[in-house]
């Protein structure tokens, strides 16, 4: 795979879910030699925590996994449909809502739910866990690695 391609993960603060996808998804991509071939970021849909690192909970579990992130939180825009191959939102409302926000009909295509890509979790919901406990941080991980894995396997 020499082309490069893009993939953003999408959730609504962008401080809990889509970093943790985006780190977990470009760990696993650069344990496979492919970290300047797959190239993975992340956004919210709403515009809470623009400039906020990840919840201290994301960190956690992350650094429990020995991964961190740079990430810093910002929204989705309107040039992301453009310039992503691949669009994942973490839950239907994040899926209603970037399909609300695309800013053109023949861009649809690249918006899926994350799931979509998983065989464990096939279309469920990665279920907010910013009102929750660690343990719904760590349901959290245990789906986006998986989707992760199935994401890759069907990238490469
Ligand atoms: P995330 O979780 O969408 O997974 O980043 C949330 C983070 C913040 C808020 C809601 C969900 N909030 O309401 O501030």
């Amino acid at each position: 795979m020499a082309k490069r391609y893009k993939i953003l993960f999408v959730c609504l603060g962008n401080i809990c879910r889509s970093p943790m996808a985006e780190a977990v998804f470009a760990h696993k991509a650069a344990q496979k030699g492919l970290k300047n071939t797959l190239l993975a970021d992340s956004a919210g849909t709403a515009g809470y925590h623009i400039g906020d690192r990840p919840d201290r909970r994301t960190l956690k579990i992350l650094s429990n996994h020995h991964i961190t992130t740079p990430h810093i939180g910002r929204q989705v825009m309107p040039a992301d449909f453009y310039e992503f191959d691949l669009i994942l939102a973490m839950d239907n409302s994040n899926l209603a809502d970037l399909k609300r926000k695309c800013p053109n009909n023949s861009l649809l295509s690249k918006v899926k739910l994350l799931t979509e890509y998983s065989q464990t979790y096939h279309l469920q919901e990665v279920p907010d866990p910013y009102y929750g406990t660690m343990e719904d941080f760590q349901k959290v991980f245990e789906m986006v690695e998986e989707c992760s894995e199935h994401l890759l396997k069907s990238l490469t």
